[in-house]
């Protein structure tokens, strides 16, 4: 059954963890929502993680309807969350509507989410105005990461760490359900999360959030190259799962052990030998067709 809303909020009021993974196919999606995972977020992680670019920001809506779809219908259980990607929602109310509208008619998604507080405060309230549920997410925001100095720990200094504090409440009262919280030091994640009657997920924001969450390749090792961040922990080793099955299969071709009998289709004996027979003179086989 459908994790609801109010079942995500009870689940923090009793101090149960919740447990949220990203997913961006099909596979990877029955996979999670089977291993019984509470939250699945189509990330705009899509853009580097399987997309092949530098950062989240060239993500585009067509992009991430279409990933949220394969996504969507792959799960049963698990809330879907799609992400909204960079400048879908930054322009105006009404197309942060329009495209939260996109992923969750034509992607099949629950509930969208979105970058930072400010001027995304007054989206938020346009959003759930129109009876969509939206996810925070405060702290280290990828889309933005430019403007943040790069990918690092925010809130460090007690400053940031207050406007961090401030902003978290602003989202919730302008009526997130949930918050994530990125990269924030785990003594004012924990804070935040006390304060908060939402739940936060925290990712590389230490263990006093309600739930965590992680990129799905990240932690199974793919491509295991070891460019993860320093809060990502690995689970598997897939990525070399996944070479060294290619390097066998490679080697079977190279060396004629692959297919075998049982990786092939047989044929009657008597159909066969008239199919060698018309087949024996090419030209007068060539022929016949003209
Ligand atoms: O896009 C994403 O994968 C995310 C998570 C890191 C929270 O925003």
């Amino acid at each position: 059954m459908k994790l609801s809303l109010p079942a995500l909020r009870e689940m923090k009021r009793d101090g149960r963890p919740i447990v949220m993974i990203t997913a961006y196919d099909h596979p990877s999606a029955r996979i999670v929502d089977a291993a019984g995972v509470d939250l699945v977020l189509v990330g705009d992680s899509a853009a580097n993680v399987v997309l092949g670019h530098e950062s989240t920001v060239p993500a585009t809506m067509d992009e991430m309807t279409m990933l949220t779809a394969a996504v969507n219908r792959g799960v049963e259980n698990a809330l879907v969350i799609g992400d909204l990607p960079f400048m879908s929602y930054q322009v105006s109310d009404a197309e942060a509507v329009a495209n939260a509208g996109r992923l969750i008619k034509d992607g099949g998604a629950d509930v969208v989410k979105l970058e930072g507080a400010g001027p995304s405060l007054e989206r938020v309230r346009a959003l759930v105005s129109a009876g969509i549920g939206v996810m925070g997410h405060i702290g280290l925001t990828p889309q933005t990461a430019t403007a943040l100095g790069g990918h690092k720990a925010q809130g460090r200094q007690a400053d940031a760490a207050r406007r961090l504090f401030l902003d978290a409440i602003s989202l919730e009262r302008a009526g997130c359900f949930a918050l994530v919280l990125e990269a924030v030091p785990a003594p004012v994640a924990t804070t935040i999360s006390r304060r908060l009657a939402i739940p936060t997920i925290g990712i590389g924001s230490g263990p006093g959030t309600d739930g965590q969450v992680l990129v799905l390749h990240d932690m199974l090792g793919i491509p295991g190259d070891g460019r993860e961040p320093r809060f990502v922990k690995r689970y598997a080793e897939i990525g070399d799962t996944i070479r060294a099955a290619l390097a066998e299969y490679a080697d079977d071709v190279r060396e004629h052990r692959f297919p075998q009998e049982q990786h092939t289709y047989a044929m009657p004996d008597d159909e066969l030998a008239i199919f060698e027979a018309a087949a024996s003179d090419r030209h007068e086989h060539a022929e016949d067709r003209a």
